[in-house]
């Protein structure tokens, strides 16, 4: 018999750069004795191995991504000075895809809004836009996102997934009720990443050469056609192949079959937010297209898979905090509670220099008072580490009013947005069930809420489930109970008390 190789190549080496001892064997007295404590290169696989992961996003945990270029192909300068929206520049950049409520290792195809993470790397900084494929949200205040996540993650006492405690949460809240059309919509269970369209969904602003200030929304139109999954379809696969969405997308790339999507904003004059029958801060709310048609900017093309997941992806820091000259934020309240959570949760996911990443890091000179911390990388050698100084260090000095800002002004309170003509909760998700749909979908909608409805929805939580759907739209509202009636009684789910 032939002896086993030794050595594979040059062999290997341990953290610390010296020729590894061995891969096979750790160190014993004599074959079947016990391991000693000094064999440090095994030491170090095992300690090393304990510590291999890190903690998963919280939200938006099951995804992948690919990088890519945008191009700019029209004149958009009226609007942004932003150097990557400017006429004919090309820029590099990294999108990700995620399932929002299931865990790193869940299947892709589960009904569920998709993220569309979006990081540009521009001549002036990175610019991220962090995304849905759904043009809208289900709620419009912060502080109701971290119990929205909790009431669509998994019981306290069981950990499993429960019907009654999302319903619970949307019926509890009536501006969910766009979103959740959408999302017992078609657009619940995209195809592939490649069939579905992005949206930035909030407001945000933009600003140009002469200071002239504007408020848009992106929207990201795939050029691959939208497609999408029946429920049968999507609960096969995610038996079959949990990691479907990811596979198709780096295996299109591979086959050299590259995605791209066609951007396009609407735009809305400064002055005329103020007035606008619809509040154009609410996430929960889309512009008519009538009143602001899309206007073409450019078109993003993914091209290039990672080479290494974990460096690439996993550790990838998306935030919409992270602006670029010629794009701010808006007042929409939930914007501006997003613009500090991404960073946090990132200091913590991945570490506090975190943006030292080789895919986080900015394709520009960095001149940044961030000092030191854990695994610090990049430094400014000996220079000042404050501002102002006299050491020849520059620092930034902006004063007056905020290029991208906007007028404030009020008694503290906590409160709803003002109300305005059009701002009530079920018209816009009215019109989408009576206008956007057709009758096949109204009838796939009314199959999927039933069947959401008879997976263990009860008591309260039921009754105010079918006002829910009536409010949206009487008929369907009529339809959905009707259906679940028939159904029979909800098979109890343990766990919850009756909503
Ligand atoms: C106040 C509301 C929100 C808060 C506090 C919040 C917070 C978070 C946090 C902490 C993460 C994990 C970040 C990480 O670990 O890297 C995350 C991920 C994500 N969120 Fe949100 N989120 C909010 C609303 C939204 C909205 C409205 C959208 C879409 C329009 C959205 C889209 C995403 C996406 C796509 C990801 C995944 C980012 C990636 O691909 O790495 N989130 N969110």
């Amino acid at each position: 018999m032939a002896k086993p190789e030794n050595k594979k190549g040059t062999g290997s080496t341990t953290g610390s750069g010296a020729p590894a001892s061995s891969d096979r064997n750790a160190l014993t007295i004599g074959p079947d004795g016990p391991i000693l404590l000094h064999d440090v290169h095994f030491l170090e696989q095992m300690a090393h191995f304990n510590r291999e992961k890190v903690p998963e996003r919280q939200p938006h945990a099951k995804g992948a991504g690919a990088f890519g270029v945008f191009k700019t192909t029209e004149d958009v300068s009226a609007y942004t000075k932003a150097a990557l929206f400017r006429k004919g520049a090309t820029t590099e950049m990294l999108a990700r895809f995620s399932t929002v409520a299931g865990e790193a290792g869940s299947p892709d195809t589960w009904r569920d809004v998709r993220g569309f993470s979006l990081k540009f790397y521009t001549d002036e900084g990175n610019y991220d836009l962090v995304g849905n494929n759904t043009p809208i949200f289900f709620v419009r205040d912060p502080m109701k996102f971290p119990h929205f996540i909790r009431s669509q993650k998994r019981l306290p006492d069981s950990g499993l997934r429960d019907n009654h405690m999302q319903w619970d949460f949307w019926t509890n809240n009536p501006e969910t009720a766009h979103q959740v059309t959408y999302l017992m919509g078609e657009r619940g269970l995209p195809r592939t990443w490649r069939h579905m369209n992005g949206y930035g969904s909030h407001t945000y602003m933009w600003v140009n050469a002469a200071g002239d200030k504007f408020w848009v929304k992106y929207h990201f139109h795939t050029q691959q056609g939208m497609a999408f999954f029946s429920n049968q379809e999507a609960a096969a696969m995610a038996g079959a192949d949990a990691d479907f969405h990811r596979r198709d997308l780096f295996n299109a790339i591979v086959r050299g079959e590259h995605p791209s999507w066609i951007l396009s904003v609407q735009v809305m004059p400064y002055a005329a937010a103020k007035t606008y029958r619809i509040n154009p801060f609410d996430l929960t709310k889309t512009w008519p297209h009538a009143d602001y048609p899309l206007i073409k900017v450019g078109t993003m093309t993914l091209n290039r898979n990672p080479e290494n997941f974990f460096a690439q992806i996993e550790q990838a820091a998306f935030s919409p905090g992270n602006t670029v000259p010629g794009i701010g934020l808006s007042p929409d309240k939930m914007l501006l509670g997003r613009a500090f959570a991404y960073a946090d949760a990132q200091r913590n996911r991945i570490g506090t220099n975190f943006h030292q990443l080789p895919v986080n890091q900015p394709k520009v000179p960095v001149n940044t008072y961030l000092f030191d911390g854990h695994m610090a990388y990049h430094h400014s050698g000996n220079a000042p580490v404050y501002a102002t100084n006299s050491g020849g260090r520059s620092w930034a000095d902006e004063t007056g009013p905020a290029a991208d800002g906007w007028e404030a002004d009020g008694e503290m309170v906590r409160s709803a947005y003002t109300l305005r003509a059009e701002d009530d909760d079920f018209t816009q998700p009215g019109i989408l069930v009576r206008k956007v749909f057709n009758d096949a979908q109204r009838a796939k909608l009314v199959d999927q809420v039933s069947g959401s409805l008879l997976g263990g929805v009860r008591g309260e939580v039921l009754k105010r489930a079918f006002q829910y759907w009536k409010n949206i739209d009487a008929e369907i509202g009529k339809r959905i109970e009707a259906k679940v009636q028939a159904g029979g009684a909800p098979k109890p789910a343990e766990g919850m008390g009756e909503g």
